[in-house]
Order: C-alpha cells, then sequence, then structure tokens
C-alpha cells in the first residue's frame, strides 16, 4: 500500500510514490500540463498533472476541478526549489471527493468586512493559516513553559459576580434570579490558586464590552494569567521576560515557514528570544513623551499613540514600571518607598504595537486591601471571599496577564488583532 502522508511531512519522502487527501486553493492550466496548488492543512504546495503521465479520465478530472475541491492524489514527490515550500508532487492518479462551483473566497484582492463575513472560509487561506499555526505554537509554548518553571495549570469560572479590572467594561448577563458577569479577568481566582498550590496560571478566554474601535481591542480575548505565591515584583519580571523570550524562540524554531508566508521578517524577532528587556520607569516614560515634545501630563494613562510612540524606540519588548496608583486597579500593592505608584509594570511591545502584557505585586494586608477596595467603591462584599486570601496564610504574591491575540499580532506583525483569533468578536461582529 502507497502511504498516506501530510504535505508537511513531504521531505522525508522525495522520489517516492506516495498518497495524500487535499484541497485545491488554485489552478493553472497550459494545454498538456496543469498545476494544482494544493493544501491539507499542514502547509501549501504544487500538485503537476502531465497528460502523458495519468489515464484521460485523471486529465479530464483534473482540469475541471473548481477552488476548495477535496481529493485524495497518489504521486511522486520532488524538490522545488522555485517555491516557498520547497517540494512539489507529480500527480498519478486523483480521486475526486467533492467539487462544487462558486467558493467565494476567490484568490483575488478581497475586503476586509467581506473577508471578516466569511471567516468560516477565509481560515483555509495562507494568511490566516500561519497566523493560526503560529498561535497554535505560542500556545503550546507558553503552556510548556509554566510547566517547566513549575507552575500548574488552574481555571477560573467564566460566570463571575465581581470585577478585578473595574465596572466599565463588564458584560452583564442574567444568572437565573441573579445578576452575573462575563469573566474580564481570572486574576482573584488565581490568586486562591496561588495560595492553594504555588505557583498557578490560567489561560482561557475573558471578556470586555469594549466600545473601542481600536486595532488592540476584541470584545473576547485569551489571557494567561499566572500567579505565585511568595513571589515579589522583581522575580515576576524575570519570569516574563523569560517567558517572552521562550516562546518567541519556539516560533523562530517551528514556524519560519508561516513567518515567511506572512512576509514577517524573524530577523525582528531574534532580540526578543535574547531577553535583556529594559525596565523603564513610569516618571522615565513620560519624560521620553515630553522630550519629544508631545503634549502629555504626570499621572496620565499613556493612550495607544504614546505607547506606539515609545514602543518604536525599542527593538524587543520592554517593561514600564511603577505606574501611579490612580489609573490602575484597587488590588496592586503601593511602593513603600513612594505610595504615589504601585509596584506594577506593563510589557509593550516593540515595533509600536504597544501593551502586551500587566501585572503587579498584590497587596497580602487585609486592612490595607480592604481600604483600596472601598476607596475603588466597590462592594465589599462582593470580596469577602477575596478578602479571607489576606486573612489565613497571606504571603507576598505577584502575577501578570498576558494578552494572547496581542501577543500573537505583534509576533505576527499583523495590522489588527482580530487576525489573531479564529472568530474575532468586536462590538460590531458576533458572526460567524
Ligand atoms: O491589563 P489588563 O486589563 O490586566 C488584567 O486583567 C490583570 N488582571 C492581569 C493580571 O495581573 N493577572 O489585561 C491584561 C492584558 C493586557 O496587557 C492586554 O494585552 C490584554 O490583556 N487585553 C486585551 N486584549 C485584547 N482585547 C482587549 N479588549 C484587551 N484588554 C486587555
Ligand atoms: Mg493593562
Amino acid at each position: 500500500m502507497t502511504e498516506l502522508i501530510s504535505i508537511k511531512d513531504s521531505s522525508k519522502y522525495v522520489g517516492e510514490e506516495v498518497r495524500m487527501h487535499v484541497w485545491l486553493t488554485d489552478k493553472r492550466s497550459s494545454g498538456k500540463i496543469i498545476f494544482l496548488q494544493l493544501r491539507d492543512g499542514t502547509a501549501f504546495f504544487q500538485g503537476v498533472v502531465r497528460k502523458e503521465n495519468v489515464s484521460e479520465e485523471v486529465f479530464a478530472a483534473a482540469k475541471s476541478l473548481y477552488q476548495e475541491a477535496s481529493f485524495y492524489i497518489t504521486g511522486t514527490v520532488h524538490e522545488d526549489t522555485r517555491s516557498h515550500f520547497g517540494y512539489e508532487i507529480q500527480i498519478s492518479d486523483l480521486e475526486v471527493v467533492t467539487n462544487n462551483e462558486g467558493y467565494p473566497v476567490t484568490n483575488k484582492e478581497h475586503g476586509v468586512d467581506f473577508l471578516l463575513d466569511h471567516r468560516h472560509l477565509w481560515l483555509r487561506s495562507r494568511r490566516p493559516f500561519a497566523i493560526m499555526q503560529i498561535r497554535n505554537t505560542l500556545f503550546k509554548a507558553t503552556v510548556d513553559f509554566f510547566e517547566k518553571e513549575g507552575f500548574i495549570k488552574f481555571d477560573a469560572p467564566f460566570f463571575v459576580h465581581s470585577a478585578p479590572e473595574g465596572t466599565t467594561e463588564l458584560f452583564h448577563t442574567e444568572y437565573f434570579d441573579h445578576d452575573a458577569y462575563l469573566s474580564q479577568s481570572g486574576q482573584l481566582y488565581g490568586e486562591v490558586g496561588a495560595e492553594a498550590f504555588g505557583k498557578i496560571f490560567t489561560f482561557g478566554p475573558t471578556f470586555r464590552a469594549e466600545e473601542s474601535k481600536t486595532r488592540r481591542h476584541l470584545t473576547e480575548f485569551w489571557m494567561m494569567e499566572p500567579e505565585m505565591a511568595w513571589m515579589h515584583q522583581d522575580e515576576s519580571l524575570d519570569i516574563q521576560e523569560r517567558l517572552l523570550a521562550y516562546i518567541t524562540g519556539q516560533v523562530l524554531e517551528k514556524n519560519l515557514y508561516e513567518l515567511k508566508l506572512l512576509g514577517r521578517d524573524p530577523e525582528k524577532l531574534r532580540p526578543t528570544a535574547e531577553g535583556n528587556f529594559t525596565r523603564l520607569s513610569y516618571d522615565d516614560a513620560v519624560k521620553m513623551l515630553q522630550d519629544a515634545g508631545r503634549d502629555f501630563k504626570w499621572g496620565d494613562d499613556f493612550g495607544a499613540p504614546d505607547e506606539a510612540f515609545i514602543s518604536e524606540q525599542f527593538d524587543r519588548p520592554f517593561f514600564i514600571v511603577n505606574y501611579p496608583t490612580a489609573i490602575k486597579p484597587f488590588y496592586m500593592k503601593k511602593n513603600p518607598e513612594n505610595p504615589k505608584e504601585y509596584l506594577c509594570a506593563d510589557v509593550l511591545a516593540p515595533e509600536g504595537y504597544g501593551e502586551i502584557m500587566g501585572g503587579s505585586e498584590r497587596e497580602s494586608d487585609y486592612e490595607t486591601l480592604k481600604s483600596q477596595i472601598e476607596e475603588a467603591g466597590l462592594n465589599l462584599d462582593d470580596y469577602e471571599w477575596y478578602l479571607d486570601l489576606r486573612k489565613f496564610g497571606s504571603v507576598p504574591h505577584s502575577g501578570f496577564g498576558m494578552g494572547f491575540e496581542r501577543v500573537i499580532a505583534w509576533i505576527c506583525n499583523l495590522d489588527h488583532v482580530r487576525e489573531a483569533i479564529p472568530f474575532p468578536r468586536t462590538i460590531n461582529r458576533l458572526r460567524p
């Protein structure tokens, strides 16, 4: 029996006869030869049908294939140095499974709204293919990294009754005869996990009723949130740096083909894989903006254009540490040396991408945290269980959150985070 292989494994079968199951992405013919552009979910490559090598029926069948026809092929793998992929197949037999006319996502240019309306089909194209493969590498690399570092995966609920990140962007829902919200962050539950297991990370969808139409905001996005007991902020920054260096290194190791499909220069990612991220204070970042003649007041939060400006100055991610307390959430620990600021940090990606992660040391003192909850105007009853963590066995602890689509958008050099997730959810998009 001829072996059934995937396109990705072609290099191991040069000169051999193999079978494959494939879909057609494009077709070109010139008389006695038909060039079929094929995909199978692992890669894209070319199949060549020559009239002299196949039966008349097979040649006719190949000639009548429409885009996205599905079929089995038998043939011999050859090197093809002119293509992205490096190999092609000379087809000797072909067996059609489905062949219908009218596939809407053609190889012509389409507008982004059209493509998003056809996301269920668009995902088959080269660009989304490359992005989703890289997403998969980043997911696995993240999980592997935390396992190596002694963390366990800990799952936070999605239906919640309280707000870690402020109440303005909560999705409200009815929960039988109560009010509930969709989780905007798993952090408070992650802190529970840290006191039970030492070092944990959550990784799952989070929800924010973002009414803004920016290139960095989704209403449903994936966040990875580690939480570490017995850990101060500096050590947390070390972990953040190692994490980004490791996962970027994994993309460079596994996804050069996909980066090429995206036209993304891998050299731009190499500095990140080396680590050594700058730790810039909030005050220094403000000074950078002011020195450049930008209109920015100490105490304000950075807007997207401010972050983009600062992040253009770096060749790898960097930290901005110790923001003023007024612009960050209630659970952070104040800097004992300067109570106007928190012991916190955002990570900004280079090339203008801006914030991809944010975190802090957490306030671990019961009374201080209680008054910070009250000052934030939140209802103490909702945080009773959270305050229990400060009553029993409270320890210094830190954590952070990585916005998964933001990381993917930067690694893949995307214009908008909506391309970083299979089915983006934004203010005006709920389907497909
Ligand atoms: O900065 P944020 O709001 O921080 C938290 O939620 C903390 N509880 C994290 C923690 O310390 N455990 O969100 C974390 C990250 C941001 O840095 C950003 O990358 C991403 O989540 N993010 C979004 N990504 C896409 N769309 C949105 N609407 C996002 N909002 C935040
Ligand atoms: Mg943030």
